[in-house]
């Protein structure tokens, strides 16, 4: 095993301090970087759906200031597109895309934000469906299928772990990357129930950059790594600093140091989307 059991990937960091609606910047728009766990408050949560609040707020209220992984949920209803120029930046390993079979029927991903992985996964499947529950998230990803090759074969979907709007056997492949947790709120014993649901008997279950690698390996998961040096690929210098100021505080002085849009996971202090946990279903 690579590394050792890990939080999730976010590595909430309690916040520390207020922060006022009218100080917050929203995306790149205007003034410095807030970091993501000083970036919304509760008056935020209102964006949330009935459904949504059940699950992400299961006493009926939170604070993101307080919580990071809330305060993540917010970021993808209220900044999707700060979002998807991290996730552009933090590219997969080429062994996890290249692990993937690439010749199957049916594939379905959960929890497929704006497309990191399903834009890979247009390549090697006929038919593909991408679940998603936010919004805007699934807005940046049918505008991404629509201008690419292949993106027609991607359907989108509204739906979450533990309810996938999608029948019993009917995918050869069901993922999930950076999204499935053993939170119930992110996917738990019943989201993973659910997703070997709809994989098909000798079909092939796989949560890819898996947080809780014990939890998964006592359900009958097998992990995979693929070595070498990774960085993150920010799209220039400049955006290296403004992300990292807001997704990784710790590190942004080092990454204004450093001088470079290529900065390697260590010094960000995260660890790079190099692995993956998977079960095939017994036939
Ligand atoms: C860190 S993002 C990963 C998105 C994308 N898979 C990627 O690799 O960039 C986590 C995603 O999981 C989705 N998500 C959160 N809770 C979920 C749930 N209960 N069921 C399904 N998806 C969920 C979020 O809306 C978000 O798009």
């Amino acid at each position: 095993m690579a590394r050792p059991e890990a939080p999730a990937r976010e590595g909430p960091e309690p916040p520390k301090g207020p922060a006022t609606a009218d100080t917050r910047p929203r995306g790149a728009s205007a003034g410095p970087a807030l970091e993501l766990g000083r970036r919304y408050t509760t008056a935020d949560l209102g964006v949330f759906t009935t459904e949504e609040a059940s699950r992400f707020l299961p006493q009926g209220s939170g604070d993101p200031q307080n919580d990071l992984i809330l305060a993540w949920e917010l970021l993808y209803r209220l900044e999707p597109e700060l979002y998807d120029r991290l996730a552009g930046a933090e590219r997969l390993h080429p062994g996890i895309v290249g692990w993937l079979p690439c010749d199957v029927d049916r594939i379905a991903e959960v929890g497929a934000g704006t497309g990191r992985l399903t834009m890979e996964l247009i390549g090697r499947g006929q038919h593909v469906v991408a679940v998603e529950p936010a919004r805007p998230m699934r807005l940046i990803l049918e505008r991404k299928l629509a201008a690419a090759d292949h993106g027609h074969r991607a359907r989108v979907v509204h739906g979450f772990f533990d309810q996938l709007p999608l029948p019993d056997d009917s995918a050869d492949l069901v993922v999930a990357c950076s999204a499935f947790t053993p939170a119930a709120g992110h996917g738990g014993e019943t989201g993973l129930a659910e997703m070997e649901r709809v994989c098909r008997p000798g079909g092939c279950v796989a949560i890819l950059w898996p947080n809780h690698l014990g939890w998964l390996a006592a359900r009958g998961y097998t992990y995979v790594s693929f070595p070498g040096p990774m960085s993150v690929e920010f799209g220039s210098y400049a955006d290296a600093v403004e992300l990292a100021e807001v997704f990784f505080p710790r590190a942004a002085g080092e990454v204004r140091r450093l001088g470079r849009r290529m900065v390697p996971f260590e010094v960000l202090g995260t660890n790079p989307p190099r692995d993956l946990a998977f079960k095939v279903l017994a036939g």
